[in-house]
């Protein structure tokens, strides 16, 4: 998988790498602190009760405690105070990682099992989040099946993606860098497969990759038919070792005669793969569910060609 690993910087949470992370960290500390203190004082005090004021001889008794204004009003007002105050940091942090900043890059996302796709302004699409360093950049994004939740760690920005509505959220990455981006809902079988990566460029580079309409290095058809294999999810049906998923195996595949449900047969050649990615429908293998999504719209004629290429090699 192309999809690079989560950076830990320190025992309690990844790397924080964008402008909002650490505001969002704050607030999480905060309120970690807050618990730890109150945690233990209350433990604290209850355990040294227990031993010190334990009943030591048969007929002891208790002795009547009476009520204390002034201990009432402290722990009313008190924690009121430290509610209010976690309230503020709340609410702001809430509205900063939700207001997109007007000058913000829109990108629209499309999640569909099990696999992301970007939409540039300019009509460029991408299976892989590519963003300049140092601009905000607005995501909205829905849904063509289930309800799938977009997260990057290291952003500190997560949102649900829903079909029939449309969800935003927005961040800016301050460096050069990959990060991980995953589906944190789980959506089916291949939920786990449902990763890519925010790759942030510096301005002139994205710009040149934007121009050229999405393409960074030249890869052979068979790696960039791998890197589309593995970046739209397709592995979360079928495997390429044989072992039976939701759909068939991609092992020995090509060339192969597959019976057809409902009657007849087809052989594997590069029409079969290219009208099984378009129109999956059209012919199942028999035996399997009619569940595939289609690629229509979201791979270009070279990217199938591709696909097939590295069809060809999964032996
Ligand atoms: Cu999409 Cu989990």
């Amino acid at each position: 998988m192309s999809t690079p690993s989560i950076q830990v910087d320190s025992f309690w949470l990844p790397k924080a790498s964008s402008t909002i992370a650490p505001s969002i960290d704050s607030a999480y500390y905060l309120v970690y602190w807050v618990s730890l203190f109150f945690f233990l004082l209350i433990v604290g005090l209850m355990v040294y009760s227990a031993i010190r004021f334990r009943r030591r001889r048969e007929d002891q008794v208790g002795r009547r405690v009476r009520q204390s204004l002034a201990l009432e009003l402290a722990w009313t007002i008190i924690p009121g105070i430290m509610l209010m105050v976690l309230f503020a940091v709340g609410v702001t942090g809430f509205v900063d990682s939700r207001v997109a900043p007007g000058n913000a890059l829109e990108v629209q996302v499309t999640a569909q099992m099990y696999s992301w796709n970007f939409t540039y302004p300019n009509g460029t699409t991408s299976a892989e989040l590519v963003v300049p360093q140092g601009r905000p950049v607005k995501l909205v994004m829905s849904s063509t099946d289930t309800i799938h939740s977009f997260w990057v760690p290291e952003f500190r920005i997560k949102q649900d993606v829903v079909p029939g509505m449309y969800t935003s959220i927005w961040f800016e990455a301050p460096e050069v860098m990959k990060a991980a981006l995953l589906c944190t809902e789980y959506c089916g079988v291949g939920h786990s497969t449902m990763t890519t990566t925010v790759n942030v460029m510096d301005a002139a580079k994205f710009k040149t990759w934007l121009d050229n309409g999405g393409t960074e290095v030249e890869l052979s058809p068979v790696e960039a038919g791998k890197k589309i294999f593995a970046e739209r999810g397709c592995g979360g049906c079928h495997s390429t070792n044989g072992t039976r998923m939701v759909g068939p195996s991609m092992k020995g595949l090509w060339g192969h005669t597959a019976e057809i449900e409902g009657g007849g047969s087809a052989k594997v050649d590069e029409n079969y793969i290219r009208e099984s990615l378009l129109t999956p429908g059209a012919k199942v293998v028999k035996g399997y569910p009619n569940v595939m999504p289609t690629f229509q719209g979201l791979l270009k004629d070279k990217d199938i060609d591709a696909v097939i290429a590295y069809l060809k090699t999964v032996e």
